[in-house]
């Protein structure tokens, strides 16, 4: 795709690594617009910019065919900031000495500030904690700078030409481990007089852009000059706010939504969604609904990763057959829409200097080739989740939807776990500060080291004891550490039996619509309790053991994140667990069904936020 550069921004040269982005979003929180641009951006392209700022990146000036940018664009009289690598870069150019430094330095350290910090440092008072990554450093200072930072161990950490309004730092102002990193970048932004970024703002420049990409609206019928744009709409907050925004841009007749019902959505999703598109006047959205064929596909199938396959597969081949339906020819006039945000791209080493850490379901090898080709668009691709929400209410989507937890793409699918004989171990109890625990006899995926796990879950009845609630919690870090047959703890707040029953279960209509209804029970008291907006998550998941023959039980899982790597189990209070476990057990569609509600405590790791 080629670059548009938009006057007035900020200008990130992307020298690799993850930090442009970073940046970019941190220019932007500073109320102004930036763009992400390649190094090799010829000069044309940079002199309408406000200012540039030269990324870090992983490599060494010194090694073959690290990134570089054209010299020129120093006498621009544009104000450049650069950053690590960036900053390296800068100095060899023009005309100082980078070193590999004597200690490679990562993390927290130190800066003293001196000759008064200059413009850009003025917030830092006397010293600040900066964060920093590199191994390369400057020895000498091009000439007309002066030095304005120092740590003890990289002396020119930050340097500057105020009369040509350039600037060097060493450390991260874009990560939060650096005080003051947003009040320096700040101090850049205001030397630069860059053009206002609003969401507003945004969505008009995208808008341009894709009109740029999918070529101009035709005038009349008999034009053909411009594409239709073919997108699936998941239910998920991206692809939504994706579709909304092209449909605005390009008006109905240029793009077609499709939306496959797996028959593993939440209760009232499709509808929602549905509803929401109606009263923003989208009208071509097709709804498909699979679920039959989900669930035959689906139909004697136990294991999780199988279970996730038959999912996939399943979702592309109905993508495909209601396309022919709908006599939508990818090869012929139709580009792929996607609802792609940074994030997803990283993984993927979405851009040319970054490392590939692992593939993101949009970045498949044929969608890639696409891309290569010209023929995906991708609206949201530069932003995060919180600015693709504030931009779905900008466009007109309800606060509820875009603001909704995440919510796995196999769906309900990986929260109802399949079996088929029960998996037991004897003995099936552990004793542990004074609590004897039963192991369920079914297994999930966990996570340990930087392996999966598939094991036991070990499950205390606490009665309606706040302090054996406390044990417990202690005993969910503390066990799944030294027993290798367990990695999740939870508690109940009934007696366990002896022995639970086990039914051979795989996944059905008929479970999906227990799991769904046991999912809205909570959904409901969770928002009546002020809890939504505190958790990042709160699967529902269902379980093929109970008391009784056929029965079933359920289990709660708040938690707590910010990027899901890592996540912290929610400790729901006594009163609103026994709300939600007696609401569940005592509904008219569940009673017969649900034989325990369960707490899980876990935190991730060892335990991964979803069961499979
Ligand atoms: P885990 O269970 O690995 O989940 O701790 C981390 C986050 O990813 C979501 N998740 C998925 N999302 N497709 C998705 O789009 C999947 O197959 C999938 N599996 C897990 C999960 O909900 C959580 O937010």
């Amino acid at each position: 795709m080629e670059a548009t550069a938009h006057p007035g921004s900020i200008i990130i040269l992307d020298f690799g690594g993850q930090y442009a982005h970073l940046i970019a979003r941190r220019v932007r929180q500073c109320g102004v617009f930036s763009e992400i641009l390649p190094p090799e951006t010829p000069i044309d392209q940079l002199k309408h910019a406000a200012g540039i700022i030269l990324s870090g990146g992983p490599q060494s000036v010194y090694d073959e065919g690290s990134p570089q940018a054209d010299p020129k664009l120093f006498e621009l009289g544009i104000p450049v900031l650069g950053i690590c690598y960036g900053l390296h870069w800068m100095t060899q150019t023009l005309g100082g000495t980078v070193s590999p430094g004597h200690i490679k330095e990562y993390g927290k350290t130190k800066l003293t500030i001196v000759n008064g910090g200059g413009s850009l440092l003025a917030d830092c008072g006397d010293s600040c904690i900066v964060w920093m990554s590199h191994g390369d450093e400057a020895t000498e200072l091009p000439q007309g700078f002066t030095l304005i930072g120092t740590s003890d161990t990289c002396k020119n950490a930050a340097f500057a030409d105020e009369s040509r309004h350039l600037y060097a730092i060493q450390f991260h102002t874009e990560v939060t481990h650096t005080e003051h990193g947003q009040d320096i970048l700040k101090r850049f932004v205001d030397v630069c007089h860059a053009a206002p970024w609003s969401i507003e703002s945004y969505a008009k420049h995208v808008g341009d852009q894709i009109v740029a990409e999918v070529g101009n609206k035709p005038a009349s019928a008999e034009a053909t000059a411009g594409k239709k744009v073919f997108m699936l709409v998941s239910g998920g907050v991206d692809s939504t706010v994706a579709f909304t925004l092209l449909n605005q841009v390009l008006g109905a007749d240029r793009v077609v939504g499709l939306m496959v019902d797996t028959g593993l959505m939440r209760k009232g999703e499709v509808a929602m969604i549905r509803n929401a598109f109606d009263a923003l006047g989208i009208t071509n959205l097709h709804i498909e609904d699979a679920s039959e064929e989900f669930f035959a596909n689906l139909k004697d199938v136990y294991e999780p990763e199988a279970k996730r396959k038959i999912i996939g597969d399943t979702f592309l081949a109905v993508q495909k057959r209601v396309a022919g339906e709908m006599n939508i020819n990818m090869d012929d006039g139709y580009m792929l829409g996607q609802g792609t945000i940074y994030p997803d791209t990283i993984e993927t080493g979405g851009t040319k200097h970054a490392d590939k850490i692992k593939t993101h379901h949009n970045r498949v090898e044929a969608i890639q080739k696409m891309i290569e080709e010209g023929r995906v668009i991708e609206p949201l691709k530069e932003l995060y989740k919180d600015e693709v929400r504030v931009l779905g209410e900008e466009l007109g989507l309800p606060h509820e939807l875009v603001w909704r937890h995440p919510f796995p793409g196999p769906g309900l699918g990986v929260r109802i776990l399949c079996a088929q004989k029960p998996d037991s171990v004897m003995p099936d109890t552990v004793t542990a500060d004074g609590l004897t625990g039963k192991i369920l006899p079914v297994k999930s995926v966990g996570v340990q080291g930087d392996g999966r796990t598939y094991r036991h879950a070990l499950a205390f009845s606490i009665g309606e004891s706040q302090e054996m609630y406390d044990t417990a919690r202690h005993l969910a870090t503390s066990v799944p550490n030294v027993n290798q047959q367990i990695n999740r703890v939870l508690i109940s707040l009934d007696p366990l039996p002896d022995q639970f029953s086990f039914t051979a279960n795989y996944l059905t209509r008929e479970r999906a619509d227990l799991l769904r209804e046991a999912d809205s029970i909570v959904d409901t008291i969770m928002r009546q309790e002020g809890l939504y907006e505190k958790l990042w998550q709160f699967p529902v998941v269902l379980l093929p053991i109970g008391k009784k023959d056929g029965g079933q039980s359920i289990v709660l899982r708040p938690m707590d994140s910010t990027d899901a790597m890592s996540a912290d189990a929610r400790f729901l209070s006594i009163d609103v667990l026994k709300k939600m476990s007696d609401a569940i057990k005592n509904h008219p569609a569940l009673k017969d069904h649900i034989d325990y509600v369960f707490l899980d405590l876990t935190n991730k790791p060892p335990a991964t936020i979803e069961w499979e």
